[in-house]
């Protein structure tokens, strides 16, 4: 099943950096609801491709949904597709197919003390949820910002300016690899001490990621305070029937390095098959089935059962699905998303979840 995806005109593209551009987009006013979203969400864009229809590619909010743009801020992957692409092709006036925002690296207390983390692109997300802080929260926002060099920093400007607004509640370390070298393991972990008791969202490259995790695991910050959002391209196609985007290509056409998943759940066929007995919290409301046999997943299941459930990727690359497990048991088929650490604490994709125990009680609140 296809999500409805929606064309949206380009309103401005801004050079950030030679190698990293922000796409603002006109979202009209029947699809002001669709397209809300919250700090840290990220958009589904579809590129057109003479080799596969299209590749879908997400990219995350930049932009403050208080201040009623819709812009991502796409950096160049060296021989990248996609990113090259939207980077050569998009101008004003142009329009794009995307999926409506999607994505749990969000705060769920914007008044919440902030550590942030931004590798390179990373900072796409995390300077959304630093601007929405600082204009709608009331906690302290620290941003730990690594780039290459001087000139690949996006966002500099803007950065001073939120600081010099914001001066006792915005700090921001830049850290430039061609000055001070790649930030050490022992280096962020003293940084990250020095804010143990704030909540910390996380986004940048796998090596600097995981050290990022490991600090912060290592100075005992809960599970419910660490956050990360991993930027990986999607294999598959989300939009649907390429056909109904034809039109849409036309016009354009006039114009897995995947990241590592820190433990990959192995795929199995599930050992259990129904009926299940279920329960389902989702936003606010409770839901019971009992007839689920294993013979979908259990977002399909619960589509099925008219439940507005959470989805993007519908792979296992993305974690817009995510749940919690309660109760019982699910077995994934695929996850590219989740880390050892996350499948401890009970989190699965409900895109590619089947049954293993007879009762399951599941959670999106998580
Ligand atoms: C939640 C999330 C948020 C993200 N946010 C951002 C962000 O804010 N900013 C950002 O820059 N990135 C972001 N990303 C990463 C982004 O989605 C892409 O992974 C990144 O731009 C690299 O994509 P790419 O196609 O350029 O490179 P690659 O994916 O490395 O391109 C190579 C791939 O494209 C395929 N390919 C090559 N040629 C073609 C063709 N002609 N047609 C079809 N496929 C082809 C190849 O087979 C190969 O699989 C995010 C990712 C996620 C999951
Ligand atoms: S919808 Fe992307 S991981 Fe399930």
């Amino acid at each position: 099943m296809a999500i409805e995806s929606h064309v949206l005109t380009v309103t401005e593209v801004i050079e950030e950096t030679s190698d990293a551009k922000s796409v603002a987009f006109e979202v009209p006013d029947e699809l002001q609801e669709t397209f809300a979203y919250t700090p840290g969400q990220f958009l589904t864009v579809a590129i057109p491709s003479d080799r596969t229809g299209l590749a879908a590619r997400c990219y995350s909010l930049s932009s403050s949904p208080h201040s009623g743009r819709h812009q991502i801020t796409v950096k160049r992957t060296a021989d990248g597709y996609a990113s090259n692409w939207i980077c050569d092709n998009v101008k004003v006036g142009d329009t794009l197919r995307l999926l409506p925002p999607s994505g749990i690296f969000t705060p769920k207390d914007i008044n919440a003390d902030l550590l942030l983390w931004g590798g390179g692109s990373g900072v796409t997300p995390v300077i959304s949820i630093a601007r929405t802080a600082l204009e709608k929260g009331s906690g302290k926002v620290v941003l730990f910002y690594a780039n290459r060099d001087q000139e690949s920093v996006i966002f500099a400007g803007e950065l001073r300016d939120l600081v010099a607004e914001h001066p006792e509640r915005f700090t921001v370390v830049h850290w430039l690899e061609s000055v001070q070298g790649l930030p050490s393991p022992e280096g962020i972990k003293l940084f990250a001490s020095y804010f143990s008791t704030y909540t910390s969202f996380c986004c940048g490259p796998p090596p600097f990621m995981k050290a990022v995790a490991t600090a912060l695991k290592e100075l005992e910050v809960p599970r419910e305070r660490r956050h990360q959002e991993k930027f990986v391209s999607l294999g598959g196609n989300p939009f649907g029937n390429v056909e109904e985007l034809v039109a849409f290509e036309e016009k354009l056409a006039e114009a897995d390095d995947p990241t590592e998943a820190d433990d990959v759940a192995p795929t199995r066929t599930p050992t259990f098959a129904g009926p299940v007995s279920l329960e389902v919290e989702l936003d606010g409301k409770h839901y019971a089935f009992d007839d689920w046999d294993g013979s979908q997943v259990l977002l399909e299941y619960l589509e099925s059962k008219g439940v507005d459930a959470p989805f993007s990727c519908r792979e296992g690359n993305c974690s817009s699905c995510a749940c919690i497990v309660l109760e019982g048991e699910l077995e994934m088929q695929h996850n590219d998303v989740l880390d050892a650490e996350d499948l401890a604490d009970g989190i699965r994709l409900t895109c590619q979840a089947l049954p293993l125990t007879e009762l399951l009680k599941i959670s999106y609140n998580g």
